[in-house]
């Protein structure tokens, strides 16, 4: 198989335009998966890309698939949040677009052995660095507090019945333990009320395995980093895009280029602006582009992304 039919780049279309690439211009794509955004956009123009990703296997595709375009394409194996690093060993100081596109490839969840997925038994795992020396899904549902697991799946899982889960949780514990997916999405559905199970419209493991994923690869402290240093390394006028496929990743998203341009960050009470605030960007949309109907139908993970951007003012 080859890196084109390992995964479709969601909204394709719409980020290649979106950032408006230019002859020479220096891009940095921090989650270049299996290159599919990061080709499409080395074949608009003449410019520079460094990718980024924290899964090897991925990475290895991806400079397969970029190789055509010489020295104008760079990837490292890195996490989106160390992208300034990665810049200065380049000698790039500013760049005039940025692109995440968050999350896990099809190809990470088609393979079963990475254990991200629920519809294929494989050993609980999911880090998205095979070699981080973090711990893995099993580690964390086999050993921390019951409160703090309940606490977790509630928050990143969003999940309304993390109690009687860390409940059944903590039961199979006491019988030598959760080693596999299967064995964790089957304890998921038979700790789901019978009523919910009947109305779901994904399976009831679908959260759990969701906060799971956050926890183990520590996604929105990832996030939370980029965003803080992501406008300081970009060119007036460079477009920053990024598409999120859940709630949590979307609000921090959204209420980060809200801040960005807004022009004042006094409390709603205040009579005059004593903030003395400058908007630092502009929103390219007012709300986030999604997939149409026509791309979801190709591609069902595109039901859920959303594309928020901005374009980085003057002054900053
Ligand atoms: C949805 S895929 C990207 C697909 C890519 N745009 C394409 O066209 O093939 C998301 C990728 O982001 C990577 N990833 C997730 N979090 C990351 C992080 N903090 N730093 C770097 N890569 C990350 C994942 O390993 C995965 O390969």
């Amino acid at each position: 198989m080859n890196s084109a039919t390992l995964h479709t780049p969601v909204l394709l279309h719409e980020v290649v335009d979106g950032l408006a690439v230019k002859d020479g211009g220096l891009y940095l794509d921090g989650t270049l998966g299996l290159g599919g955004h990061a080709e499409a956009i080395l074949a608009r123009r003449e410019c520079s890309l460094l990718g980024l990703d924290r899964d090897r296997t991925a990475l290895r595709y991806a400079m397969g698939r970029l190789s055509p375009f010489g020295l104008r394409a760079h990837a490292q194996h890195a996490s989106f949040a160390d992208f300034a690093v990665h810049m200065d060993a380049l000698g790039w100081d500013r760049l005039d677009g940025a692109l995440l596109d968050i999350g896990v490839s099809s190809m990470q969840l088609d393979r079963g052995e990475r254990g991200f997925s629920y519809r294929l038994d494989a050993r609980l795992d999911m880090r998205m660095d095979q070699e981080a020396d973090v711990p893995t899904a099993c580690d964390i549902v086999n050993t921390w507090d019951a409160d703090r697991l309940r606490e977790a799946i509630a928050r990143f899982g969003e999940e309304p019945n993390a109690a009687r889960i860390v409940s059944r949780i903590v039961t199979a514990r006491k019988k030598g333990g959760i080693r596999t997916t299967g064995e964790l999405a089957s304890l998921v559905e038979a700790a789901y009320p019978a009523a919910w199970r009947a109305k779901a419209r994904h399976h009831p493991a679908t959260r759990t395995f969701q906060a799971l994923r956050i926890l183990v690869n520590d996604e929105l402290g990832q996030l939370n980093r980029f965003l803080e240093q992501i406008l300081g390394r970009m060119q007036t006028g460079g477009r920053l895009l990024i598409i999120t496929f859940h709630s949590l990743e979307d609000r921090l998203v959204k209420q980060t280029m809200h801040r960005w341009a807004k022009a004042c960050l006094c409390p709603p009470s205040a009579r005059t602006c004593v903030c003395g605030h400058k908007p630092e960007a502009v929103l390219l949309w007012k709300k986030p582009l999604v997939a149409s109907p026509e791309e979801c139908a190709i591609n069902p993970r595109a039901t859920s992304a959303k594309l928020r951007a901005v374009e980085k003012l003057a002054g900053q």
